[in-house]
């Protein structure tokens, strides 16, 4: 699989409508990710359910989409429109995914990544036993690479039991991290910004947090996974110090829903300034060499 770049799409914002995906296939995204598709179509929380202030985000979308169905016909589609590589993305029970699975694989889609960790559905904070379960079921269902969407650990701990959960199965791709739930913004009118009050929170202030998640999974498992950064990614400076803690590409959620598909265009250009700046003569050189004091 070619990547022609490090950023892409994290799962989430404007990756649902066929014209979205078409957007993302027509702009320097270096792969595409598709909304998470559950296994009947769901309508989402109550709106408003999104809110930014330019610089971090609230969301309670609660994954409205189409259905596995329909996204695999989505999915179809957008392999005969663009030959970049498409991570398609699910939840649900270990049956459900496995359904979703082969319907994704036999689509076209590349990766298939498995949502562990949507915050707005109660199950973003899952037990090591049933990630296991969930994975076994994705294994046996297809033979493509496999990503998981990981939660924000706030301890190394907690983290490491969950690294030893990944050892165990043939994931390829680690993304992290997924938005921490239980955010909370208010908006210029002084309102709690969200109608179901909390949602995942995204943007500038979780990079440190989504830095200090790749960096463990970098020790813990060297060249073993692939790490995909997300968090708090605007600029070129945001993604090479996710690719300087062991990131080898960066997924961008809320700078995307604000700024549209020229995010990958300002990231990659920055990222290449960056590069240079500091002596790395390709992305892949940078990985994993943050300087420990
Ligand atoms: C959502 O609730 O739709 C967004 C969060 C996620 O994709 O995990």
């Amino acid at each position: 699989m070619h990547f022609n770049g490090i950023a892409f799409n994290a799962s989430g914002p404007r990756d649902t409508e066929p014209e979205e995906l078409k957007a993302l296939a027509d702009s320097r995204a270096c792969a595409i990710t598709t909304k998470t598709a559950t296994i009947k179509p769901r309508k989402g929380n109550p709106k408003p359910r999104y809110y930014d202030d330019g610089d971090n985000s609230v969301n309670s979308m609660g994954l409205p989409n189409p259905g596995y169905e329909e996204m695999a016909r989505r999915i179809k589609a957008l392999k005969h429109y663009s030959d970049k590589p498409v991570f398609a993305s699910f939840s649900g029970s270990p049956r459900e995914a496995a359904a979703i699975t082969s319907a994704f694989d036999e689509a076209g889609a590349d990766v298939l990544e498995l949502n562990l960790s949507c915050p707005n559905l109660g199950k973003g904070k899952t037990e090591a036993e049933s990630w296991l379960e969930g994975l076994g079921a994705v294994e046996e269902a297809t033979k493509k690479s496999l990503a998981a969407k990981l939660p924000c650990f706030l301890n190394a701990c907690e983290q490491e039991l969950f690294c030893g959960v990944l050892e165990q199965s043939r994931v390829k791709y680690l993304v992290a991290v997924n938005s921490p739930g239980g955010g909370l913004m208010l908006n210029q009118k002084n309102e709690i910004a969200l109608k179901p009050l909390h949602g995942g929170y995204g943007g500038k202030g979780i990079k440190a947090l989504a830095l200090g998640n790749v960096f463990r999974y970098h020790e813990y498992f060297g060249n073993k996974k692939k790490i995909i950064g997300v968090g708090g990614v605007f600029s070129g400076r945001d993604a090479f110090e996710h690719l300087l803690v062991g990131a080898s590409l960066v997924e961008i959620g809320t700078a995307y829903q604000i700024h549209g598909t020229g995010i990958f265009t300002r990231v990659e250009n920055e990222l290449k300034t960056e590069l240079e700046k500091h002596g790395f003569k390709s992305a892949g050189e940078a990985i994993g060499k943050a300087i420990q004091l």
